[in-house]
């Protein structure tokens, strides 16, 4: 009997595919990146009651704040948090840290908080900081182990986002593989995320592509708007705008690295609509013309002309307008909503004072 029940035990395991699989982290296609470089952006509070209005439900934060954890109490959305790149090597070299900040910021919430993941550092490989991205693989397993021990590994999963600096060529997106020096710290993180079932995260900004391409890329296919497209001249599969074959790419890559089964989520992807001079494209128009036409792309809750079963996933950057962030202006003026929580332009979201006069309008009438 007991012979029999480890052979029926052995057989669940292995037919299983979705054995180690537990956390899941993403429900339906569409979420939003919540930054807060930026004083005069709303309370969290407010926040909470723009997502509800626009029904979003998936949100990543870049860290772990009381405050927004504590607004979200309650409210059924699903957060990612993220422990800063600056944690990330004193989490490497201490399991015991990892473990305190878990518990702190992730398990003391749980469950009134929808807290279903933790981004471990963000964009870290093919970063400028060697000793960083050395000390990622370690960060990230003692995190996993953390939330082994505190027992929440079920639901909340580890993962990192990565930029297009980790791939060398990728165009044709076939061709693209991990960078020298990449591959050789990627290839051991893709074996334990792949262990754990957690998928391959990606920022993909076709508006940088863009940007810094104008006279190769035409902006229809970069806006997903109707053009002649490319076609792959090894796969012959035929793409019809930038993001797909960007993600395609990221696809091609894992196949190379021997993770042909790994799912590529996008944790970032949008388009700003004011930057410098040497941004023209970033405009209101365009930017307007990206997000709308991205939201009718989730929404048909479709993969890639690759990988055509996996459904694609994406996570807008950004919420609002946040003007403390360093670098170009572009990087400040990503937003779907300015800081006052009026809409930058309409792709079917509704303002803070649109929702606040609704719902004050219902109230009167009760
Ligand atoms: C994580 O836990 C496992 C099992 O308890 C252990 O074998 C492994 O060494 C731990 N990893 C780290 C990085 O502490
Ligand atoms: C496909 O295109 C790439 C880039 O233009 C080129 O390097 C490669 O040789 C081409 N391959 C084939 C099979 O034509």
């Amino acid at each position: 009997m007991k012979i029999l029940l480890r052979f029926l035990f052995m057989l669940l395991v292995i037919f299983n595919p979705n054995a180690q699989q537990t956390a899941r982290a993403f429900t339906g296609t569409y979420g939003i990146n919540y930054g807060r470089i930026a004083d005069n952006i709303p309370s969290p509070d407010k926040v909470v009651k723009l997502l509800r209005a626009a029904k979003i439900k998936n949100v990543r934060i870049y860290d772990a704040e009381p405050s927004v954890l504590n607004a979200f109490k309650g409210t059924g959305l699903e957060l990612v948090v993220g422990l800063p790149n600056g944690f990330v090597k004193e989490m490497s070299a201490n399991a015991d840290h990892a473990l305190n900040w878990v518990k702190d910021n992730v398990k003391a919430f749980l469950p009134d908080t929808r807290i279903v993941g933790i981004a471990v550092g963000n964009e870290v490989l093919g970063g400028s900081d060697n000793e960083m991205e050395v000390a990622l693989l370690n960060a990230v397993k003692n995190v996993y182990n953390a939330t082994k021990k505190l027992g929440i590994s079920d639901v909340v999963q580890i993962s990192t986002a990565h930029s297009q600096a980790v791939f060398a060529d990728s165009f044709p997106p076939s061709y693209c593989v991990f960078k020298d020096g990449v591959a050789q710290l990627m290839k051991p993180l893709l074996e334990f995320f792949s262990k754990i079932g957690s998928p391959f995260c990606l920022n993909a900004y076709p508006f940088l592509a863009y940007t810094y391409n104008p006279d190769k890329i035409d902006i229809n296919y970069a806006l997903f708007q109707p053009n002649e497209g490319i076609v792959d001249n090894k796969t012959h599969l035929h793409y019809d705008n930038l993001l797909d074959a960007q993600i395609d790419a990221a696809y091609a890559a894992l196949e190379d690295a021997g993770f042909r089964k790994m799912e590529v989520i996008v944790t970032e992807t949008g388009w700003a609509s004011d930057g410098d001079e040497n941004e023209p494209a970033a405009t209101p128009s365009n930017a307007r013309t990206y997000n709308y036409n991205l939201r009718k792309r989730l929404a048909k809750r479709k993969g890639t002309p690759l990988r055509p079963k996996k459904m694609l996933k994406a996570y807008i950057f950004a919420l609002f307008n946040e003007y403390q962030k360093p670098g170009q202006s572009s990087e400040k003026n990503f937003g779907l909503f300015k800081a006052d929580g009026s809409i930058s332009y309409d792709v079917g979201f509704s303002g803070l004072q649109d929702i606040s006069a609704a719902s004050s309008l219902l109230s009167l009438k009760v």
